[in-house]
């Protein structure tokens, strides 16, 4: 396993002037000897702004999205090779706002990573059942088919620079986070599925956790097996606690 590793999805938030002051706290805030991986994924338009605000203090720097095309006549896309460009290490896809929103299906999310990975970025693919979905007991099968969407349109190999994050849709935002057994329940299901594939790639490839994750509820659910960090929305805004988040974080893995 790498490095355990938190990533902050900033969502539609921010200003140049509170984004400074954000990620200053939160570089001031990290210890030194750090165990854990910490990524901030602003909007596009703050990439450039806090690649160079960034610089130095080891925080990586991610998009919540990115284009499936190259370049061309895709009128308000981004593309994976400009946000390699601006200093971006890492791409969110498939976001469930994304998939829920604006459409994204299977099919794209996968073009997505494929563009991503193909550039040099680190795709963080988020999967995740909805509340109906998980009533009616089609968790494994929601989570399988989005998943494999991936793997069947890329090979095994482009997960090995790859992050999944588990992102029930039903705790998103919510304030309801899963138990850290629902949670460990899908992350060891997620590896089970790469694995099936190689085994290699599952043993090394990092699950994050998403919604409503706190300082609060951080620590018990890094202490499960398959959990190797987590992708947060709303704390992330908050330096105090998405430094609790980092350091529940530090050491897990
Ligand atoms: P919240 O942490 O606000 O529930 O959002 C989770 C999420 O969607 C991160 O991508």
């Amino acid at each position: 396993m790498g490095r355990a590793l938190v990533a902050g999805n900033w969502k539609l938030n921010g200003s140049r002037t509170g984004n400074v002051a954000l990620v200053r706290s939160i570089a001031a805030g990290l210890a030194r000897d750090r165990t854990v991986e910490v990524v901030v994924c602003p909007p596009f338009v703050y990439l450039p702004d806090l690649a160079v605000t960034l610089d130095g203090t080891g925080i990586a720097l991610g998009a919540q999205s990115v284009s499936a095309e190259a370049s061309g006549a895709f009128t308000g896309e981004v593309s994976a090779g400009m946000l390699r460009d601006v200093g971006c290490r890492y791409a969110i896809v498939g976001h469930s706002e994304r998939r829920a929103l604006y459409g994204e299906t299977d099919a794209l999310v996968a073009r997505k990573f494929a563009a991503a990975q193909s550039a040099g970025l680190q795709p963080i693919l988020c999967v995740g059942e909805t509340l109906a979905e998980r009533n009616q007991g089609a968790t494994e099968q929601v989570v399988r088919r989005q998943v494999e969407a991936v793997m069947n349109h890329v090979s095994v190999d482009d997960f090995a620079t790859a992050v999944i994050a588990y992102e029930p849709v039903w705790a998103i935002g919510t304030g309801q986070t899963a138990t850290p057994e629902q949670a460990q329940d899908v992350h060891a299901f997620i590896r089970g599925l790469v694995a099936a594939r190689s085994g290699r790639i599952a043993a090394e490839l990092r699950i994050l956790y998403g919604g409503s994750v706190k300082g609060s509820n951080a620590r018990a659910l890094f202490r499960m097996p398959d959990i190797d960090g987590g992708l947060v929305g709303g704390a992330s805004l908050d330096a105090a606690d998405f430094l609790l988040i980092c350091s529940a974080a530090s050491g897990s893995c």
